[in-house]
């Protein structure tokens, strides 16, 4: 049937987002009692710092100006599109009455979307590791009026499923969605250090309270690990040379912001080669940032895990759903999907990836590497 993938974004990160009816769902301007408040001062006519789109960090009272980004193929700052919600819908073939799990809770778009399908009767269990955003979009979704009674949000990393299940006296749900990677809120908060454009302390972690920061692993880590990352996790060509000049220069220069990590890679290319196309060095640096994430947050190792677990998770005729935007994450995904077909523990799968269609490409870029996968539990 269908499947998805996430590509590397401008900032050198896998990013998601969808085609859903975000635009449609934003509640209109209010005219309530809130104080007027000044609007930032910032230079040019639009503002271009995450801080100052004070706009778009208020949907409910800028709605106008908010679907004018989501117009332009922009995703509102500090919030995420989700990301091809018919296909994912079709996969998972919600009745009301079942249960479902959200392994990848985010800005909670895909879970808007599955929650009314579930009614009367059901419920949905949202997951996110990000202690962050998680409180802020469990309060959104409760001011949306999904209750506790439809609704359960647990700050818990999708690899402990099982223990979530147990929690809440369930064995297996009838369906799942796990979304992967990093949110869009994620990438644009230059205090979570995601991103290159901005200087910020360099971290790079979905659960900032779980060490190491990415600046802690950097220092720590070998040349040969180093440029074994880069490699496996983002195909870097020049792995082997930017591994050793950032280990054996760290000693007296360490790196601990954002900017000086790309800095120090740009340096490093240009150093081996003065002519090298400063957009193809920009690709390496989107490329280390990438590795770096996924080697900070075991993304790879916590996707192996989660694979295992989920036939246990899911009841019998269980339905799941899986977003990647990284070509060894959709690896994962098929192996287990194929092997779990033949072995007898699906049923059913995709014979080939199912990819967002031309128009959500065109009106979410971020859409256009995603790659979705299901499949159907024995
Ligand atoms: C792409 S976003 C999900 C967006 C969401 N589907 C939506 O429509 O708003 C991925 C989310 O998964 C979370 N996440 C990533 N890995 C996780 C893991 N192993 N366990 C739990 N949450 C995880 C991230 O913190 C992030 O909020």
């Amino acid at each position: 049937m269908f499947l998805v993938a996430r590509s590397a974004t401008k900032d050198g990160l896998t990013d998601t987002s969808s085609s859903s009816s975000n635009s449609e769902n934003l509640p209109s301007e209010t005219s309530d009692a809130t104080p007027h408040q000044r609007r930032p001062r910032y230079a040019g006519k639009n503002p271009r710092r995450f801080e100052d789109k004070y706009k778009e960090h208020q949907p409910e009272r800028y709605a106008g100006d908010v679907a004018k980004v989501i117009a332009a193929g922009k995703t509102p700052a500090g919030s995420h599109r989700p990301i091809m919600v018919p296909e994912i819908l079709e996969a998972l073939a919600l009745q009301p009455g079942e249960v479902a799990v959200d392994c990848t809770l985010g800005y909670g778009g895909h879970a808007r979307e599955l929650l009314p399908l579930l009614l009367p009767g059901g419920r949905l269990i949202g997951l996110d590791v990000d202690p962050i955003e998680l409180p802020k979009t469990t309060e959104r979704l409760r001011s949306a009026g999904w209750g506790e009674d439809v609704l359960t949000t647990v700050r818990a990393n999708f690899a402990g499923l099982p223990k979530v299940l147990g929690a809440q006296g369930l064995a297996g749900v009838d369906a799942m969605l796990a979304d992967l990677g990093v949110s869009s809120m994620q990438l644009d908060d230059p205090a979570r250090g995601f991103t290159f454009k901005t200087d910020s302390p360099l971290d790079l972690r979905l659960n900032p309270s779980r060490p190491p920061s990415a600046a802690e692993w950097l220092a720590r880590v070998t040349a040969a690990e180093l440029a074994k990352v880069l490699t496996e996790h983002a195909d870097e060509p020049f792995a082997e040379l930017i591994a050793n000049d950032l280990v054996s220069s760290r000693v007296h220069a360490p790196v601990s912001r954002t900017v000086q990590l790309a800095e120090a890679v740009r340096q490093i290319l240009y150093r081996h080669s003065p002519k090298r196309d400063p957009e193809l060095v920009d690709d390496s640096v989107r490329r280390v940032f990438q590795a770096i994430r996924i080697a900070v947050n075991d993304e790879f190792g916590v996707l192996d895990q989660f694979l295992r677990m989920l036939p246990d998770c899911l009841k019998s005729g269980g339905r799941v759903a899986i977003l990647t935007f990284h070509s060894g994450e959709d690896r994962r995904v098929k192996q287990a999907f194929r092997e779990g077909l033949r072995s007898g523990i699906y049923a059913a799968t995709n014979d080939e990836v199912v990819r967002a269609g031309f128009e959500e490409r065109r009106a979410n870029p971020r859409s256009t590497s995603a790659k979705l996968r299901w499949a159907v539990r024995t």
